[in-house]
């Protein structure tokens, strides 16, 4: 949205600090290494303070930028705005910028996992009829919003907006700015645990969306998650229910998984039936695809252009990558975070992949379950000794668990590391951290290999899997 600086003052509470009120801004950066000439520079305290980034961020052309400190200008004749909360400001301006997009369609798509894929798989449905604009990356929090919707093009039709929630109210917090018409619920499960108060709380949270949504919008909810009965009760929108349900009003039928772990299956919706191969990897990704096509054919789309959208959607990194190497090694890289329905949906499609030798499965902890963290540790680990894994590699803090939850459904090996043998039954190694499992694997891994490699972002278990590529394939 294009604004002049002394707007952003009036719009955020704020007051000129330096430089030139009719200093024209409209695109928005919080961090100055994206930073693009032309943008306004908003300085953010997070992990660093964006203070310290405001040379860098004129050097890089930025035009104004919003403090929240009586900072001088950091080059001569820069445009400085002055706020109480860098962040509330992001918010307010985007909460004006929503205000003056009246004739767009707001979806916004939450969940425990999914969220991303969700969002790239209707966005790709949706734009086959619509002009679209959708979160870049995984854009999800009280940052992330603002900057999607301060960046959607002024003839935007729909806006696809992702919505994360790590705390309670977050939520509450991204529906005021984006005021959607549209809400998808992936699913709830445990993602996040520890700050939501367990499975209910998060319940709890990702019903703020449904909440928000007038009467005349649309919920869309999975018909196989055992929350959406209860979520469909908090919502005043018509509901559509999505997925593997048979009495669902959308419903995904006849999955099966190609050899390259590709998910096909047969869509019936009221507008038609039709089958769908899709690009992303993974049985989990049906419910996402279905969810997108409810809400494209919602808008308009035809069900062939839908089908075409989801069929073209390609994974964003990190997510179920999967490399074949030259040296004869599958390596798929789902590191890019871990919770227990994304680990289990991980493992229970990793069990599907034909390998001529051994599946090995590198488990790193699924951060912020508080509580709930050595049950559901151990229930992966069961998980992946009843689902033909050959050696489960367990790395980090909670391992102990995952190992635990293995030995109790059969599994052997050291939990101090050790040898693996081939056979029958799942072999258990761990190991304290991602160097570790990487040096293991570069020496255990050999052809005809399948290895599966997922944890927490925090844990960098993509390393191992960037080695096993590089390593297996010089
Ligand atoms: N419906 C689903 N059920 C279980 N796991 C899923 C589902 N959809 C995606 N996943 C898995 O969850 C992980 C994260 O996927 P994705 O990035 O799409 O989710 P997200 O909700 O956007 O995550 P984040 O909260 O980190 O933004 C990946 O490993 C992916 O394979
Ligand atoms: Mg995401």
């Amino acid at each position: 949205m294009e604004l002049t600086a002394r707007e952003i003052a009036r719009i955020a509470g704020g007051e000129m600090l330096a430089g030139d009120p009719d200093a024209r801004v409209s695109s928005y950066a919080i961090d100055s290494r994206v930073l693009e000439p032309g943008d306004c520079f908003v300085a953010l305290r997070g992990v660093r303070d964006g203070h310290d980034f405001l040379t860098d961020a004129f050097a890089k052309g930025a035009i104004v930028a919003l403090v929240s400190e009586a900072v001088d200008a950091p080059v001569a004749g820069a445009t400085l705005v002055r706020v109480a909360e860098p962040l509330a400001a992001l918010g307010a301006l985007a909460g004006h910028a929503r205000t003056l997009m009246a004739d767009t369609t707001v979806v916004a798509i939450t969940g425990s996992a999914g969220k991303t894929a969700t969002k790239d798989l209707t966005a790709a449905a949706v734009a086959t009829s619509r002009r679209v604009h959708a979160s870049p990356l995984s854009f999800n929090n009280e940052s992330g919003l603002p900057l999607t919707v301060l960046s959607a093009p002024d003839n935007t039709e729909v806006l696809i907006a992702e919505m994360g929630a790590r705390f309670a109210g977050n939520i509450a917090a991204l529906v005021e700015i984006a005021r959607p018409q549209v809400g998808v619920i992936t699913h709830v499960g445990m993602a996040h645990a520890e700050h939501l108060g367990g499975r209910e709380g998060i319940a709890r949270e990702k019903g703020e969306l449904v909440e928000a949504l007038p009467a005349s919008g649309l919920a869309v909810l999975n018909a196989a998650c055992d929350a959406s009965a209860d979520l469909a009760t908090r919502t005043a929108a018509r509901v559509l229910r999505v997925g593997r349900a048979p009495d669902a009003d959308i419903v995904v039928r006849d999955v099966v998984l190609d050899d390259e772990l590709r998910a096909r299956f047969v869509l019936e919706t009221p507008w038609g039936r039709a089958p769908v191969a899709l690009a992303l990897l993974g049985e989990h990704q049906v419910e996402n695809a279905a969810m997108a096509a409810a809400v494209a054919l919602e808008l308009g789309a035809s069900l062939e252009a839908v089908v075409s959208g989801l069929e073209v959607t390609q994974t964003a990194s990190l997510r179920m990558e999967m490399v074949r190497t030259a040296t004869g090694v599958v390596v798929i890289n789902d590191a890019y975070n871990s919770s227990p329905t994304s680990a289990a949906a991980a493992i229970r499609s990793f069990a599907h992949l034909r390998v001529t030798g051994r599946r090995l499965a590198v488990l790193g902890p699924m951060l912020e379950l508080g509580s709930h963290a050595a049950e559901e540790h151990e229930a992966l680990g069961a998980l992946a000794a009843a689902t033909g894994i050959d050696v489960l590699v367990a790395v980090g803090e909670g391992a102990e668990h995952i190992v635990e939850g293995a030995r109790g459904a059969g599994a052997r090996g050291s939990a101090a590391g050790g040898a693996p043998r081939r056979g029958s039954g799942v072999s258990v190694v761990t190991m304290p951290d991602a160097a570790a499992a990487t040096g293991y694997l570069i020496d255990e891994v050999r052809f005809g290999d399948a290895v599966l490699v997922k944890a927490s972002r925090a844990v960098g278990l993509e390393a191992v899997a960037d080695a096993l590529v590089r390593g297996a394939s010089a």
